[in-house]
């Protein structure tokens, strides 16, 4: 891979609108190369500037980066701040009574918080956490459904400088009680139950398994929003309901003022091999992050109605639901449920009841409501919208097209922005008023995100031409870490082998003759299934676990809607199995992988085999699973295989 090709050839522009361009935060190209420029020319000047403009330091910062530990960065290290302070306080002088969350529950109730509440809420229960002796620097677990309360339990957490680690709500008790080892969390914030598209999932009972689970551990204290008010498991004294806990509990809490550097939060990210990695996120340099890609991507303006789909368990749900929209001072709405439930006009019902201004969603869902009603946004009034964004997977063209002409009535520029969980805030998006866009192209880097394109031998691949996505120069918004594992941070991101100095995104990547980059995919395994990310090793882990089987391998396999669709090749610890015993077997293992990792983990399609196709050294060979997956020939060179005539039983027909 010294380079790589590109097929897609996609030639149509679309110039944003003169009545977008003429209210746009960033006007047109010059004032967008400017800021490049001086970020180019003076980097740590460029920084420094949009962190003094944007972060309301308790004590400013004297220097701006510290390059020396390589590559563990740290930006405005001296200086102090409070997160939550950003996000609230600093909001009540001039914006106490407007609106920061309109929060629409899963049946459509509508519950609205200002910001004077939201301070209020958060202070509240930030000075519970504080009295079950929460303290600085302690992990808390978040294992809750889309609520103005799961924004409140990670602001709090901030206000104290605990370090929040949200886990989404579809994972399963193993999954959960492994975040919880790994972080040696001392508290749980949960609820009793969530509901999703009018059917109510336990949350409570699967902290209490995952709390089995551990025979020594660290969590002193579970607290309970009471979501549903089903009944559930007490386990005194380490439950406690969140009224309670706050009932009495002074309006005011005074942060926790911490360096720039303090840990915000832990999120955990599938890669393709070994555990999920803890990604570390800091304090100033994230927010910054959040913040200006708020004003130059989603061109925010204080009259938006802002609304972002993802849950907070995902970096989307964190930078553009709990955090940047906050900093910012936006009205925004915070959605419980599915797009689709109690139809597929869900989506442009808020829109409309809401009058949104920024719409941002994942092509998964763009394209399950193409497929459901391509029609349906013309019965709503759309007229609010005047900026859309997609995010976590490249959107196709036609699904680009669509969205743009029917969504946004040919009127509302497609901000496609390219950026993932360790780059905690986007990376190569379109300043919607500057840059003509291209449906499929995620456009040009942010100022001041030096990405460039590599190859293999590290070499710059400066003009048209393909290979691995990099980024050359530190930036704030960097994960610092993954948790308790700093050399598998180094070796993953800032490898020896390739590029060395610079920040490997695992993602290939693609630039035309105009400059505009193409995201081609992960370099490794990863699967996404309806926007979520799955590594291959927990799918495959989860199918070894069970007694029966002694070997697995996943790929993914192209689902129109979905995104992909899992497929597993199983050999098991007997005969390779026929018929209906295949069929029952199949139907055990996918219901296995539910339970052991979540339903989305569940595999679409199984088939089983005598062994799988191997290196001489052992490795299983997935590019060629792929092609079995997918139902391709199999043009690869096979000179490495050990097993050719495996290959024959595994295309027998899946199960
Ligand atoms: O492969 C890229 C893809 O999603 C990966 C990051 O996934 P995650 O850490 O879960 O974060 C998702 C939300 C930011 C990337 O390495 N990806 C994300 N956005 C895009 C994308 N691929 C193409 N175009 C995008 N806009």
């Amino acid at each position: 891979m010294a380079t790589i090709e590109s097929v897609l050839h996609e030639n149509r522009l679309f110039t944003p609108d003169d009545s977008f361009v003429n209210q746009a935060n960033l006007l047109n190209k010059e004032e967008y190369y400017s800021l490049c420029k001086e970020a180019e020319e003076d980097y740590e000047g460029f920084w420094g500037r949009m962190a003094r403009e944007y972060i309301q330091w308790h004590k400013p910062f004297t220097k701006v980066l510290d390059e020396n530990n390589h590559p563990f960065f740290k930006w405005f290290e001296d200086g102090k701040l409070n997160v939550s302070y950003n996000c609230l306080d600093r909001n009540l002088d001039a914006n106490a009574d407007k609106i920061a969350i309109i929060f629409e529950s899963d049946k459509g109730n509508v519950t609205n918080i200002t910001y004077r509440d939201l301070h209020l809420q958060v202070c509240q229960f930030a000075n519970g956490l504080r009295s079950l002796n929460i303290k600085k620097d302690d992990r808390v677990i978040i294992y809750m459904p889309m609520s103005i309360e799961a924004v409140v339990a990670m602001q709090a957490c901030s206000r104290i400088g605990a370090i929040h680690s949200v886990v989404f709500g579809g994972f399963s008790a193993k999954s959960l009680h492994e975040r919880i080892v790994d972080t040696a969390a001392v508290a749980v914030i949960t609820a009793d139950e969530q509901m999703r598209g009018g059917r109510s999932v336990s949350l409570k009972p699967v902290v209490d398994k995952a709390l089995e689970m551990s025979k020594t551990g660290s969590v002193s204290s579970v607290v309970i929003y009471q979501r549903t008010g089903t009944d559930i498991e007490w386990h005194s004294p380490r439950d406690i309901w969140w009224h309670e806990l706050i009932v009495d509990k002074p309006i005011y809490c005074e942060p926790e003022w911490v360096g720039a550097e303090h840990p915000l939060f832990i999120l955990y990210t599938s890669g393709s091999t070994g555990r999920p990695k803890g990604i570390q996120h800091s304090s100033a340099g994230y927010l910054l992050g959040a913040m200006v890609s708020m004003k130059w991507i989603f061109d925010y303006k204080p009259t938006d109605i802002f609304w972002c789909t993802a849950d907070v368990g995902w970096i989307t749900g964190h930078s553009y639901v709990a955090y940047g929209p906050l900093a910012m001072g936006a009205t925004q709405v915070v959605f419980e449920g599915v797009p689709t439930f109690p139809d597929a006009g869900r989506f442009w019902k808020i829109i409309q009841s809401h009058s949104v201004t920024v719409f941002y969603t994942a092509p998964t869902a763009i394209r399950s409501l193409i497929k459901l009603g391509p029609e349906l946004p013309e019965d709503y009034d759309l007229s609010s919208l005047r900026l859309l964004g997609s995010v976590g997977e490249p959107i196709n063209p036609e699904a680009w097209v669509w969205y743009h002409k029917v969504v946004g009535q040919s009127r509302c520029p497609i901000v496609d922005t390219w950026w993932q969980t360790e780059t905690g805030c986007h990376m190569i998006a379109p300043v919607p008023g500057a840059i003509p866009l291209k449906p499929g192209s995620c456009t040009f880097p942010l100022p001041g995100i030096m990405a460039a394109i590599i190859d293999e031998a590290g070499h710059e691949v400066k003009n048209e031409g393909g290979g691995l996505l990099v980024i050359k120069r530190p930036f704030p918004s960097l994960a610092r870490t993954i948790w308790g594992n700093p050399d598998r941070f180094k070796n993953t991101y800032f490898p020896n082998d390739i590029g060395g100095k610079y920040y490997l995104a695992g993602d290939s990547a693609h630039r035309d003759s105009d400059g505009y980059f193409w995201i081609m995919g992960r370099v490794d395994d990863v699967l996404n299934i309806s926007g979520h990310r799955l590594g291959t090793m927990e799918i495959e882990s989860a199918l070894v676990a069970n007694s029966l089987v002694a070997e697995a391998a996943v790929v993914g396999k192209p689902h129109e809607i979905k995104g992909e669709v899992i497929v597993a090749f199983v050999v098991l610890k007997g005969l390779c199995p026929k018929g209906d015993d295949a069929r029952k077997i199949a139907i055990e293992l996918r219901n296995w992988v539910s339970k052991e990792i979540g339903p989305i983990a569940k595999p679409e399609e199984i088939r089983f085999g005598d062994n799988l196709p191997k290196t001489r050294s052992g490795k299983i060979m997935r590019r060629l699973l792929r092609a079995i997956g997918r139902g391709e020939e199999i043009t690869q060179d096979i000179s490495t295989l050990e097993n050719p005539a495996i290959l024959e039983q595994l295309k027998q027909p899946a199960i």
